[in-house]
């Protein structure tokens, strides 16, 4: 996720507003930055890794000459923080830059093919081969938005996209595909941003480029079109009512909630990742004697999740460790043989480091899987995976925990048709329902998004909720306790719900309320059993279950209905969601801040 801006104004310089744009977009990524202005003809182009504000001063951004010009704030996906990762990205003879946010799926491919037509690329990003397609199809004579357009048409992928070049000093062009993009039009100029907050100061009249369209701005407006078939768009501009502050969180009252709607893209995006690293990563878990999941927190119950997905499927067996305890239990025996995932979404957190930095002295394989591109564990693993979720304000992770058991449930998949363990076509079918799991969370959202408030609003005066799982569930069971605890400070308890009579029942009395998380699939059956030993104990018993499963809804006290579609093995993505939103409103509820729970911070880098 990245942040984009771009003006043409009828008068004054460009820069200063772009910089006000995007400081305003900061959210949206943060690790290097960089302007393209035109001038009388000439393309200036200035970058570097760092935060906005430092970068700004230090290249002095701010007095690029020009009144047209695109600006655009990173979070790397593709290549590291550095200044020539940084963008805008330009053609061999630097008249066109481009700026991107989005992934470009087939850039590998499409940049062997420039690289043979005689294209030098300076960056390892993606977005580069959209500066070289362009100028490679202006090579025909082809006027730059019909290049434009020919180079869309090849990419396949996400984007939210501005171009501008010293062959229309006076244009920006922009397209979108997945990824946002919001046009802007007011007596000063137009303007184009990846949100609303970076164009309210000059106006609150958009229009939301749509997937699939293409936009050419001048200083007096903007025409849109469609990319496929180059149909004309009218669309109407919207008045938008919202306060600066509002736009940042779009319209939500919290990072949190909108990070938790913000899933069924973040999951897309999870499923769009590029399949050699994938593959790398399949192929040194294949190789290990044994494999340690390894991580703190909520990327723990990720990891627990996953065991359960490696050991199903891949017939893996793999030993789940909160990294804190890492050394501890494991230091001695780990060596060359083990393999070591470490599962952080902020790729910097100080215990699964440690673990880390032991597991590399005793010569294991190190695998990482993060949302954070240049961060430590990116540098020590041996190889990684980025899971694309584009940064997450609220402290309570939510959309970075089903994007990493995305990509988790797909390394486990890869390795399930490496080992022929189990047959092609459950292979086959798993991986189909894999790609529906998006579209499911939005399912679920868009069903119980506002019903949850309900359920808060008859639960809300507990002083104790426990959470009751088995099998892959109770890993969701933990999560959900999880967000509940962190977000409303009210004491939870979780643990796999065979564990109920070996002791914690002893707290369970008339009226506590229990959360049972039972999928359909292998451990459904066991459930029962546990939900009516806790009615028994007077529990009140609330079911997250698949809609219409009569025998589990008859006997709770109340149930959210999930959609019919997802196996058990990757039910954890869907099923954790009721139980996000659950402790949000909860705690909001209570008067509390859920972006910003008691003691916590986002990411734990001291012992
Ligand atoms: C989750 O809501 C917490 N903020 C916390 O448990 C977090 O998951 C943990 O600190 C691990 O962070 P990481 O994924 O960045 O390593």
């Amino acid at each position: 996720m990245c942040g984009i801006f771009g003006c043409i104004l009828k008068t004054g310089l460009a820069a200063p507003s772009i910089y006000d744009g995007l400081k305003r977009l900061e959210y949206r990524g943060y690790d290097s930055v960089g302007f393209a202005t035109l001038e009388l003809g000439t393309l200036h182009v200035k970058k570097d890794k760092g935060k906005i504000e430092d970068v700004v001063q230090r290249l002095s951004l701010n007095r690029l000459p020009g009144s047209v010009g695109v600006g655009h704030t990173r979070w790397a996906t593709h290549g590291a923080p550095s200044m020539v990762n940084a963008h805008p990205h330009t053609d061999c003879q630097e008249r066109i830059a481009v700026i991107h946010n989005g992934v470009v799926e087939n850039f590998l491919e499409l940049k062997g093919e420039l690289i043979n037509k005689g294209h030098i690329f300076k960056s390892r990003t993606d977005t580069e081969v959209i500066a070289h397609m362009i100028e490679e199809e202006m090579k025909g004579d082809i006027e730059l938005g019909e290049a434009i357009i020919r180079a869309l048409k090849q990419l396949e992928g996400s984007y939210a996209l501005a171009v501008v070049s010293s062959d229309a000093p006076e244009r920006i062009y922009c397209a979108r595909n997945e990824s946002p993009l919001v046009l802007g039009l007011s007596e000063k100029g137009s303007f184009c941003a990846s949100d609303v907050p970076a164009m309210l100061p000059y106006t609150n009249k958009v229009v939301y480029l749509r997937n699939g369209e293409f936009a050419v701005l001048d200083k007096d407006g903007f025409d849109i079109q469609k990319i496929q078939d180059g149909v004309h768009v009218e669309r109407e501009l919207q008045e938008i009512t919202w306060t600066i502050e509002m736009a940042e969180k779009q319209g939500y009252p919290h990072f949190m909630l909108k990070e938790i709607y913000e899933q069924p893209r973040s999951l897309r995006n999870a499923l769009r990742l590029q399949k050699q690293y994938l593959d790398l990563l399949t192929a040194f878990l294949d190789r290990g004697k044994e494999l340690f999941l390894v991580a703190a927190g909520t990327s723990s119950y990720a990891c627990a999740a996953a065991s359960y997905m490696f050991s199903k499927i891949a017939r893996l067996t793999t030993y789940p460790v909160v990294s804190s305890e890492f050394i501890e239990q494991y230091g001695s025996s780990v060596g060359i043989d083990s393999v070591v995932l470490a599962v952080s979404q902020s790729g910097e957190t100080y215990d699964t480091l440690k673990a880390v930095d032991l597991a590399r002295m005793k010569a294991a394989t190190v695998l990482g899987v993060t949302n954070t591109v240049g961060s430590t564990l990116t540098r020590v693993a041996r190889a990684y995976v980025v899971q694309q979720s584009g940064p997450e304000i609220g402290v309570a992770a939510t959309k970075t925990f089903t994007s990493q058991l995305l990509v988790l449930s797909q390394l486990a998949l890869r390795l399930a048709r490496a080992r022929g363990k189990i047959s092609q076509d459950e292979v086959d079918d798993l991986d189909d329902k894999m790609l529906k799991v998006p579209d499911i969370v939005e399912q679920v959202l868009g069903r119980h998004g506002e019903g949850i408030k309900n359920l808060v609003n008859k639960y809300n005066d507990n002083d104790l909720y426990v959470f009751l799982g088995r099998g892959i569930s109770s890993a969701t069971a933990m999560e959900g306790r999880l967000k509940l605890l962190e977000l409303t400070y009210v004491p939870s308890l979780a643990y796999p719900a065979g564990e109920s009579k070996h002791g914690p029942i002893s707290v369970v009395e008339e009226g506590v309320p229990v959360v049972f998380v039972c999928p359909r699939g292998d451990s459904r059956r066991d459930i029962l059993g546990s939900i009516m030993e806790m009615k028994a104990r007077g529990a009140r018993i609330i079911s997250i279950c698949e809609e219409g499963d009569e025998e589990i809804i008859g006997i709770s006290d109340d149930m959210v209905e999930m959609p019919r579609g997802i196996p058990e093995l990757l039910s954890p993505i869907a099923y954790v969601v009721p139980l996000q939103l659950f402790a949000y409103h909860l705690a909001v509820q209570k008067g509390l801040d859920p972006d910003k729970p008691r003691n916590l911070a986002k990411s734990v880098t001291v012992p």
